[in-house]
C-alpha cells in the first residue's frame, strides 16, 4: 500500500516536472537590432519552443529575420532569407525578404483604383505598376512591438498605424500582426485592421524559404503540393488578366506533389513573363480550400533534410514565387550568397490587383468593419 502511494506520487511529480518543462519550453526575449539611418532603434523578439524551433521577429517592416527548425536528425538550420543587421534589409528595398506587406500585397495595375467614383494614384514602383504597396511600405516601417501571451502559444504582437493618404492610400490604417509559436512547430500570423475610411487592403508576409537552409543553394528539388485547381493567369506586367484558368496541363500544376523544378524551364509563355530568361514561378494561385484555415493549403517537403512545411490560411490566393529576381548578388547572414531560385514564398492574399478586377474578391475595407487573416506554417521533420 505504502509502495503503490509512493510510486503513484512519484508519478504525479514526475507528470508536473514534465509539464512545467513544457510550458516553460515556450518562451520569449528580446534584444536591440541596431538603429536605422535615421537613428531608429530596432528590437528583435525571439520565441521559442522545446523542439528546437526558434523565431526572430525584428520591428523593422515586421520582418521575420530568422526561423531555425530541425531537420530529420535534429539539427535546427535557418530556413528563411534574410539579413544579420538592420543596414542589410535598409540596404536592399526590393527584395522584401521576411518583410509584413502593406497596405497592398503584390500588384495594382497603373498603382490606379478607384473607390466610391474617386481615383487614386499610388506610387508605380514595378514598371507601370504598384507593388507591396509602394516604394515606402509596412516593410520600410518601424513598427511597435509588445510581447503577447496566449495559452499554449508564446508571440509578439506588432502594431503600425498608417496615417491617411500614406502612399496614396485613403484611411487612416491601424494594423497588428501578431507572430506565436506552440510546441506543434506551428508558426502562426494573426492580421488585424481597421480604417476610419473607405479603402483597400491587402496584408500577407514575404517570407523567402528554402527548407534545406538559406543559402545552401536552389529549392529546384523541394517537392511542393498546393491545394489549387485554378490560377489568376497575367500580362506580361505581371497583372491578371481577370480569368481564373484550371492548373491542368500546365506548369502551374502542383495539384500532387511536384518538385519546383519540373517544369520550372517549361516552354510556356506564363513561365517567361515571370522570368523571361530562365523561367520562374511567380504566380497567384486560386486555393481550393477558399479560406478555410482547418484545411491544407499547400505543403513543400525537401527530400534532402526531410524537412516538410504544411500551409493554412483564412486567405484566399497565394503567390508562390521561386526567388526569380535573386542572382547570387545578394549577401544574406552569415555572409551565404543566395542564388537565383534559392527560396519560395508563399504569400497568401486575395488576388493581385483586386481593386480593379471586378471578378475578384474584394479587398475593401470599411470604417466600422475589421479586417482579419490567419496564416499557419507547420513544420515538421521525417
Ligand atoms: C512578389 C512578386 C514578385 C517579386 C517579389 C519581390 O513575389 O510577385 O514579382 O516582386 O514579390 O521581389
Amino acid at each position: 500500500m505504502h509502495r503503490t502511494l509512493t510510486l503513484s506520487g512519484l508519478r504525479l511529480s514526475l507528470m508536473i516536472a514534465t509539464l512545467s518543462a513544457h510550458a516553460a519550453g515556450l518562451t520569449s526575449e528580446h534584444s536591440a537590432f541596431g538603429t536605422t539611418s535615421d537613428g531608429a532603434p530596432i528590437e528583435k523578439y525571439t520565441l521559442r519552443n522545446s523542439h528546437g524551433m526558434q523565431a526572430s521577429i525584428i520591428t523593422w517592416g515586421g520582418v521575420l529575420q530568422s526561423l531555425m527548425v530541425p531537420d530529420k536528425n535534429g539539427k535546427a538550420d535557418d530556413v528563411v532569407l534574410g539579413f544579420d543587421d538592420i543596414q542589410g534589409y535598409q540596404a536592399n528595398p526590393t527584395v522584401y525578404f521576411g518583410a509584413t506587406i502593406g497596405r497592398f500585397g503584390n500588384r495594382i495595375a497603373g498603382g490606379k483604383f478607384s473607390l466610391d467614383g474617386k481615383q487614386y494614384q499610388v506610387p508605380t514602383n514595378d514598371g507601370p505598376n504598384s507593388l507591396h504597396g509602394g516604394s515606402q511600405g509596412f516593410d520600410k516601417r518601424v513598427w511597435k512591438a509588445e510581447a503577447s501571451k496566449e495559452k499554449g502559444w508564446v508571440g509578439v504582437t506588432l502594431t503600425y498605424t498608417s496615417p491617411d493618404g500614406e502612399m496614396g492610400f485613403p484611411g487612416t490604417l491601424e494594423t497588428h500582426v501578431t507572430y506565436s509559436l506552440n510546441e506543434k512547430n506551428e508558426l502562426r500570423i494573426q492580421y488585424r485592421a481597421t480604417t476610419d475610411k473607405p479603402t483597400v487592403l491587402n496584408l500577407t508576409n514575404h517570407s523567402y524559404f528554402n527548407l534545406a537552409g538559406a543559402g545552401s543553394g536552389d529549392v529546384l528539388k523541394q517537392v511542393a503540393t498546393v491545394y489549387a485547381s485554378t490560377y489568376t493567369p497575367v500580362n506580361s506586367t505581371l497583372i491578371p488578366t481577370g480569368e481564373l484558368a484550371p492548373v491542368a496541363g500546365t506548369p502551374m500544376d502542383f495539384l500532387h506533389p511536384t518538385a519546383f523544378g519540373k517544369n520550372i524551364h517549361a516552354d510556356h509563355p506564363q513561365l517567361k513573363f515571370a522570368e523571361p530568361k530562365q523561367g520562374g514561378f511567380d504566380f497567384n494561385w486560386v486555393l481550393d480550400t477558399k479560406g478555410n484555415v482547418g484545411k491544407l493549403a499547400a505543403e513543400v517537403r525537401d527530400p534532402q533534410s526531410g524537412r516538410h512545411l504544411q500551409l493554412y490560411t483564412t486567405e484566399p490566393g497565394v503567390q508562390l514565387y521561386t526567388g526569380n529576381f535573386l542572382d547570387g548578388t545578394v549577401k544574406g547572414k552569415a555572409g551565404k550568397v543566395y542564388p537565383h531560385w534559392g527560396a519560395f514564398t508563399l504569400e497568401t492574399q486575395h488576388y493581385p490587383d483586386a481593386p480593379n478586377q471586378p471578378n475578384f474578391l474584394s479587398t475593401r475595407l470599411d470604417p466600422g468593419k475589421v479586417y482579419t487573416q490567419t496564416t499557419l506554417f507547420k513544420f515538421s521533420n521525417k
